[in-house]
Parts: C-alpha cells; sequence; structure tokens
C-alpha cells in the first residue's frame, strides 16, 4: 500500500507525523507492506515555522518540496494544484491524506478528487460556521471530496451527517494532536527553556495570535494589546509572534508597549515577544503556563489535553469539545472581556481534568488501520495513466 502525505504549513506537521511513526512501527514488526511519501507544499517556508518541527518530530525530509510560498489564497491553491498533479500521477498513490484546513489541503483534496484518487482527511468535520474564516471553506469543500473522514471530535460526526454525508465514510478516531503531544512527552517534558528564561518557579501567560481578523486589522491589533499590557501588569506575558503578526505589529509603529522582539531571561512583567519556538520548547512553556491566550485552533485542543486554562480570542471555535470538555473559553477581542476573563483565571483554583473521548494517543494507529482495512474492500484500477476508484461515480 502506497500513502501519499501532504503537508503545507505548521499545523499539518504536528499531524502528520504520529501517521509516519504508526508507519514505521509496522514496518519495523513487518506486519504490514506499507510505503509512504511525503510531499510539501511549502506554503510554510521560514525555518522557523518548518525545518524545526520536521527535525523534532522526526519527519523525513520530503520526498519533494514544491516551494509555493506566500502569496494570495487563490495563487496558493493554483500553484499547489498545478505543482503536485504530475506528483499524484507519478507517484500513483492507494491514497492521498490531507490534515487540517489550510489552503494546502483545500488544494491537494481538489487534486486527488479530480484525479479519482482515493483522498482521506484527517480532522474532518470541524465547523465553525464563519465563512469569513477562510479555513472554514477549505474544510467544507476537503470534506466534500473526502472518502474517508477521520473525526477528531463528537461535533465533527455530527456536523458532517447534517451535511450529508454518507455515515460509512465517517470514523470517529480520536486527536493525532494529541498523539504527538502524548508520544513526546517526555521530549518536551525535559526542555530547558522555562529555566532558561526564569519562569520555572514562576506563573507567566503565553499568547499566541495569528488570525488575519485579529491581526490584520490594525484597531483590533492594538486594542488585543492593549488588554494583554494590562495583564501584563500582573504576570509576565510569552509572546512567540508569528510572521504575519509579526509584519503587523511592525506596521502598529511601535506602538505596542514593551514589546521586545529578541530572546532573552524575563526580569519584570511585561510582554516578551519572541521568534516563532520549536513543538518541544512551545509544547513546554504551555504546559508550564497559568494561563494561554490564543486564536489558534490546536491550541485550543492542547491546552484541554495538559488542563491549562485557555482564553479563545474569537467569536467562535470550530473546536466545541474543548469548551465542553476542556479548559477553554470563547471570549471575543474587546480589551474588556480579555483583562476580566484574565483576572477570572488567575483567580481562580485549575480547573478539573476531563480529557475528551479517544484523545488517548492512539489516533493515527486507528486511521493507519482503517487506511489498510480500506485498501483491501476498494479495488483501484488504471484509466488513462490515471487512477481511478472503482468505488463511486468515476467508474
Ligand atoms: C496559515 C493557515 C492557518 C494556520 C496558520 C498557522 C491558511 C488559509 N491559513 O495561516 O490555517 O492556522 O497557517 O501558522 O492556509 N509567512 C512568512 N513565512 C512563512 C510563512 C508565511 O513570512 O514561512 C508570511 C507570509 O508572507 C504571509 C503571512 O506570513 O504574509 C501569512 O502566511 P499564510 O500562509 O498566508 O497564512 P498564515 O497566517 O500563516
Amino acid at each position: 500500500m502506497k500513502i501519499v502525505f501532504v503537508s503545507g504549513a505548521r499545523p499539518n506537521y504536528m499531524k502528520i507525523a504520529p501517521m509516519i511513526w504508526a508507519i514505521r512501527r509496522l514496518k519495523q514488526r513487518a506486519v504490514a507492506d506499507i510505503q509512504f511519501v511525503l510531499i510539501h507544499t511549502g506554503q510554510h517556508y521560514d525555518p522557523q515555522l518548518f525545518d524545526v518541527f520536521f527535525r523534532e518530530l522526526g519527519l523525513p525530509p520530503p520526498d519533494y518540496s514544491l516551494g509555493v510560498g506566500s502569496g494570495s489564497h487563490v495563487y496558493q491553491i493554483a500553484e499547489v494544484m498545478e505543482r503536485i498533479e504530475p506528483l499524484f500521477q507519478s507517484e500513483r498513490p492507494d491514497v492521498v491524506v490531507v490534515v487540517g484546513d489550510v489552503n494546502s489541503t483545500l488544494a491537494a483534496a481538489l487534486t486527488a478528487a479530480k484525479l479519482g484518487i482515493p483522498l482521506a482527511h484527517v480532522e474532518a468535520g470541524l465547523r465553525s460556521f464563519d465563512r469569513m474564516m477562510p479555513e472554514e471553506t477549505n474544510r467544507i469543500v476537503t470534506d466534500t471530496l473526502s472518502d474517508y473522514l477521520f473525526v477528531s471530535e463528537e461535533s465533527g460526526k455530527e456536523n458532517l451527517l447534517r451535511e450529508g454525508i454518507d455515515p460509512g465514510k465517517i470514523f470517529f478516531v480520536g486527536n493525532v494532536m494529541i498523539d504527538s503531544l502524548q508520544q513526546s512527552r517526555l521530549v518536551w517534558e525535559s526542555s530547558k527553556v522555562r529555566d532558561d528564561m526564569g519562569l520555572r518557579h514562576r506563573d507567566y501567560g503565553v499568547v499566541t495570535l495569528h488570525r488575519p481578523s485579529n491581526v490584520d486589522n490594525r484597531d483590533t491589533l492594538q486594542a488585543v494589546m492593549n488588554a494583554l499590557s494590562v495583564i501584563a501588569k500582573d504576570i509576565p506575558i510569552i509572546f512567540p509572534v508569528h510572521p504575519r503578526t509579526r509584519k503587523q505589529l511592525e506596521l502598529l509603529n511601535g506602538s505596542a508597549p514593551n514589546l521586545r522582539l529578541r530572546n532573552g531571561r524575563i526580569e519584570a512583567d511585561g510582554i516578551y515577544g519572541l521568534e516563532p519556538l520549536g513543538y518541544h520548547e512551545f509544547m513546554a512553556l504551555v504546559a508550564g503556563a497559568r494561563i494561554v491566550l490564543t486564536d489558534s485552533g490546536g491550541i485550543q485542543e492542547e491546552t484541554t489535553f495538559l488542563n491549562v486554562p485557555c482564553l479563545t480570542l474569537r467569536h467562535n471555535t470550530e473546536r466545541p469539545v474543548t469548551v465542553t470538555h476542556g479548559t477553554n473559553r470563547i471570549i471575543g477581542t474587546s480589551p474588556a472581556a480579555i483583562v476580566e476573563e484574565a483576572s477570572r483565571v488567575l483567580n481562580s483554583p485549575r480547573p478539573e481534568f476531563c480529557p475528551p473521548p479517544l484523545w488517548d494517543g492512539k489516533a493515527a494507529d486507528r486511521i493507519v488501520s482503517i487506511l489498510m482495512a480500506g485498501r483491501r474492500n476498494v479495488g483501484h484500477k488504471l484509466f488513462n495513466g490515471i487512477l481511478l476508484k472503482a468505488r463511486g461515480s468515476v467508474t
């Protein structure tokens, strides 16, 4: 069996890694004839958003790097499609696996569908119900095209059924990001980052921001920074800055008080801006934090699993289980709400730990088993040099 994995951007790598680890385990025990090919589209290309993650997660160098880079969403999607089509045709995979909701995910999904190659979507069914969010379109279209929809929480299954997806294609397998977190726990727990920054024995907060809706609007970004400055009078705020956010903060012309874009030891309360961190250092910092404020999707899940209070600076979440079972609260971006909610967290005991169902570190094993079983059940044939599904309308 041959699987092609497609990665594009930072949040993809920790979702693909556990599936590759699962395949390696099967190969070591010689229980399965299975090979994989890794294609990186290059949507994210900065070493801080790419190399360090591949290295730390033990991912092999990509078999193909498409070098697509930055551009408008239409440009990114079109470039990935054009560059990935000949690779899908020459590699002839039994299945293409895409993860998450970035532009590269959608582009690879569309290409696989056009070539009639079976498609698996990991993290299917998540919905924010906010069509202004670029990822929402990517999620909906990718799910519509997929043959295997691997969902990480109950809401995913419910959303897909409501959209009329065939229940036979939906598999509730758990959360691959939690696999990565669990399986590399010993490594990130031994990170020295908190000692190096003088944070081992004190309360601190971690902030990440990168959503266009938060950082591309000058007023919103300034308002959030003002609220963070208030919180930073009580505890230091560690802020690894995404490249998109850095550009916008620079445009704010130094009007973000206390922002220091340099590494170093934390000496006082204030906002400490850092370069983007690697996976292990970031997880070590999050695990030890008193509070996390973020607009990321994945960090809502990681804080749930680590039992760290999380305030999500958005008006919705596509991951409701982090609110019902986890530590997450959706609070929007008004400075008053941010300050008030942060104060509530800092003055409350830590919440009870209640991990969501199947967030047990075994999601990737389930996915690989289902794909292997599917390979036995779904025949394939070649037509005009293109792999076609024997099941479905293309025959
Ligand atoms: C993308 C994903 C988002 C994901 C996020 C994680 C889409 C639609 N969005 O958003 O779902 O949560 O990644 O990081 O796919 N840039 C660099 N270096 C890089 C990559 C980007 O400087 O390596 C700059 C680009 O010039 C661009 C900006 O960052 O201006 C945004 O990059 P882009 O890939 O468009 O979207 P993200 O905001 O990173």
